[in-house]
C-alpha cells in the first residue's frame, strides 16, 4: 500500500439544536408587494410584518429564544424592587462579563442615554471605532461630538483585513492631544462594529487602546451588544486565542475595559432588554440616580422580572463555542453564496449579517439618490425579503453645518436572526439576490419626501424617481 496522507475531508457546522414549535409564514404575490413597498414609502421599516416572508431587517430581538429561557419566563418574580430574577441575571453578568455593577434597562439606547448623561460633558469629545446611530445620537444629546477613530481598512468594503473593527490608534492619540484628555470622558469601544458590517477589533489592539487611554487617564467604554461574535472571530483568526473558549475570550475583552452598554437584543438571544455595567462606583451611584427618572428602579430599569430571567439564561447559551460557530457558520454560508454568484459584498463576511455594496451593486445610482435604500425596496419587491440601508440615509446629517453625511459605506443589511431559519431559507435568499443583481442595470433610485429630525432611516418616506 502507498503511503499517502488523507487530505483532511471539509466537516459541516449543523445546528445544536432541533425545532420544538414553528411560526408559519405569509406568502405574497409580487403585486402585493410593490403595492406594500409603495405604500412604505420605499422604507423597509415601514411595512407591516405580515407582508414580509424571510424577515433579515435586523437581528435585534429576533432571536428565537430556546426552551431553558422560555422556563425561566414561567420563573419572572414580577416584585416591583429586589426580583429574583435580577439577581440571577446581575450574578451572571458579573461571572461571564466580569463587571462590578449592573443596572437593567428597557434596551440598549436605554443604556446608551444614561452613560452619555452621567459621563459627558456639553463639548466633550467621544472618540469611537465608527459610529453606530443611536449611540452617537445619545453623545450628541448629551452635548458631546463623535470621532471616527476606526482603521481606515474598515471603510473599504473589498478590504480583507481581518480585524476591520480595530482602532487606528495615530487617529486617536492625534484627537487627544487635539481637543486634550480633559476633553475625552471615554474611548467607545464596539465589538463587532456593526456599520463596518460586524467586523471585530482584536485583542492585540483592544490591549493596545487601553494602554493608550491608561496614560491620559481616559475611561474605555464597551459597546458590548455583539460581543460574542467578536469572540468567536478572536479564536478563529488571532495566534494564541484557538485553543480557548468563547467564554473566556469573552470575559478577557470585558476586562480592558471601565463599563458597558448591552443591547440584549442581539447577542443574548432575548426579545427585549438590555443593561449598563461599570466597575466605577462613582458612575454607579449617578447612573443609579438617573435609572429611577428614565427606565425604572434600579433592580428593573424597565424589564419585565420574566424577562430579567430569559436573559440571564441567554448569556449562559450565546457564549457556548457551538452556538456561536452554528450562528457564524449560517451567516457564512449565504455570503459565501452571494460571493460565488459574484454579488459585491462587504468582505471578510461579518458576525451578524451579509452587507451588500449598494455603490457597486447600483453603480449607475449616485449616493443622492439612495442606491442601498433602493436595492432593500427591490429585493423585497422581487422575494418578500426584507433588509435595511446602512448608507447615507443612516448616515443622516452633520449636527453642526446640516450637511448630509456621504459615508463610504453604501450598503444593504441582511441581517440573521439567531436560530429563526433554515439553510433553505438563505438559499432563496441568494437566488432573490442574483436575481435582482442580473436585472439591477432597469433599477432608478429614489427621491426623500419626508425627512424626520432625528434617525431619520426609521420613519423616512421616498419615491421612484421616473
Ligand atoms: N449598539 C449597537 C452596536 C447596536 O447594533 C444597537 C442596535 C444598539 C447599540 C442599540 O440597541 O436597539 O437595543 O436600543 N442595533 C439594532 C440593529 C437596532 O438593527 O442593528 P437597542
Amino acid at each position: 500500500m502507498m503511503n499517502m496522507t488523507q487530505p483532511i475531508k471539509h466537516r459541516s457546522w449543523a445546528e445544536p439544536y432541533k425545532i420544538k414549535m414553528v411560526e408559519l409564514l405569509q406568502m405574497t404575490t409580487r403585486e402585493q408587494r410593490e403595492r406594500a413597498i409603495k405604500e412604505a414609502g420605499y422604507n423597509t421599516f415601514l411595512l407591516k410584518s405580515e407582508d414580509v416572508y424571510i424577515d433579515l431587517l435586523t437581528d435585534s430581538g429576533t432571536s428565537a429564544m430556546s426552551d431553558r429561557q422560555w422556563a425561566g419566563m414561567m420563573l419572572g418574580d414580577e416584585a416591583y424592587a429586589g426580583s429574583k430574577n435580577f439577581y440571577h441575571m446581575e450574578n451572571v453578568i458579573q461571572n461571564y462579563y466580569g463587571y462590578k455593577h449592573v443596572i437593567p434597562t428597557h434596551q440598549g439606547r436605554g443604556a446608551e442615554n444614561i452613560i452619555s448623561k452621567v459621563m459627558i460633558k456639553p463639548g466633550d469629545i467621544i472618540p469611537g471605532n465608527m459610529y453606530f446611530t443611536t449611540t452617537r445620537l445619545h453623545q450628541e444629546l448629551a452635548g458631546g461630538t463623535f470621532k471616527d477613530i476606526i482603521i481606515d481598512e474598515a471603510h473599504d468594503p473589498d478590504n480583507l483585513f481581518p480585524f476591520k473593527g480595530n482602532c487606528d490608534l495615530g487617529k486617536l492619540e492625534d484627537v487627544i492631544k487635539k481637543y486634550g484628555a480633559d476633553k475625552v470622558p471615554y474611548v467607545c469601544i464596539a465589538t463587532s462594529v456593526n456599520m463596518a458590517g460586524g467586523q471585530p477589533i482584536s485583542i492585540e489592539n483592544l490591549k493596545a487602546v487601553r494602554a493608550l487611554c491608561d496614560k491620559y487617564g481616559i475611561k474605555i467604554i464597551h459597546d458590548m451588544t455583539r460581543v460574542a461574535e467578536n469572540a468567536f472571530f478572536i479564536k478563529q483568526r488571532e495566534a494564541g486565542y484557538a485553543n480557548k473558549s468563547v467564554a473566556e475570550i469573552v470575559k478577557e475583552i470585558c476586562s480592558y475595559t471601565d463599563g458597558a452598554t448591552m443591547s440584549a437584543k442581539k447577542d443574548a438571544l432575548v426579545n427585549i432588554g438590555g443593561f449598563l455595567a461599570t466597575n466605577d462606583d462613582h458612575v454607579y451611584e449617578e447612573a443609579s440616580n438617573l435609572i429611577v427618572v428614565y427606565e425604572g428602579l434600579h433592580t428593573y430599569g424597565g424589564m419585565a422580572g420574566r424577562d430579567m430571567e430569559a436573559l440571564a439564561i441567554g448569556i449562559v447559551e450565546s457564549v457556548d463555542d457551538n452556538h456561536i460557530s452554528a450562528r457564524i457558520g449560517q451567516v457564512e454560508y449565504l455570503g459565501q453564496k452571494l460571493i460565488d454568484m459574484g454579488v459585491p459584498i462587504v468582505q471578510p463576511i461579518g458576525g451578524h449579517g451579509i452587507f451588500l455594496n449598494a455603490k457597486k451593486f447600483l453603480p449607475h445610482i449616485p449616493q443622492t439618490s439612495y442606491p442601498a435604500q433602493t436595492l432593500a425596496a427591490e429585493l423585497y419587491i422581487d422575494s418578500g425579503v426584507r433588509t435595511m440601508e446602512r448608507g447615507i440615509v443612516s448616515a443622516g446629517r452633520n449636527k453642526e453645518t446640516g450637511e448630509n453625511y456621504l459615508p463610504e459605506l453604501e450598503l444593504v443589511r441582511l441581517t440573521i436572526p439567531r436560530r429563526v431559519y433554515t439553510q433553505a431559507h438563505m438559499d432563496v435568499v441568494a437566488e432573490s439576490v442574483e436575481a435582482v443583481y442580473l436585472e439591477r442595470d432597469k433599477i432608478k433610485g429614489l427621491e426623500m419626501i419626508f425627512e424626520p429630525k432625528y434617525l431619520r432611516f426609521f420613519m423616512a418616506k421616498f419615491e421612484k424617481l421616473k
